[in-house]
């Protein structure tokens, strides 16, 4: 049987679930980079003064670094400075399904969320809701420690 008489067979509606299966459940393709490993050993730092570091002048505001030259410069951490003017870092790795787009926003007093599926967690990694029908999982965090204008990020 050809493709096109196999998917006439199915009927429009299977053919349309077949081809976008996405519809109303992904906003990520797959090329987009799901299944990528939580940071561990972590220990770098980060150069306040620097121009990449300009974001975290600012309360709320957050970057995406890269915590090891071996990730090949893929970004893995999310430094953001707090409602409260402190500096929190957490993986930017999702602990639901490994999508490299947790972010710092500033709903509910500051938290961390993937905007894949819309997992959200506090500052301390815990989960604050529940995504499909998965147990939630907390969210890697690291500590941080500041001097002068260099920010040390590790585990
Ligand atoms: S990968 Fe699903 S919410 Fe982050």
């Amino acid at each position: 049987m050809e493709r096109k008489d196999f998917l006439r067979s199915l009927g429009a509606g299977a053919a349309f679930a077949l081809t976008f299966p996405c519809v109303n459940g992904c906003s990520k393709d797959a090329e987009d980079g799901g299944d990528r490993e939580i940071p561990s050993g972590v220990d770098f730092t980060v150069d306040l003064a620097s121009s990449k570091a300009a974001a975290l002048a600012n309360n709320g505001g957050f970057i995406e670094v890269a915590s090891n030259v071996s990730m090949n410069g893929l970004t893995d951490i999310v430094v953001a400075r707090n409602l409260a003017g402190n500096l929190v870092a957490a993986s930017l790795i999702c602990s639901h399904q490994g999508y490299a787009e947790v972010e710092f926003v500033e709903r509910d007093g500051g938290i961390f969320e993937c905007n894949v599926h819309g997992s959200r967690f506090g500052q301390d990694g815990t989960p604050l809701n529940q995504v499909d029908s998965n147990p939630a999982k907390a969210l890697k965090v690291f500590s941080t420690e500041l001097n002068g204008e260099t920010l040390r990020v590790f585990e």
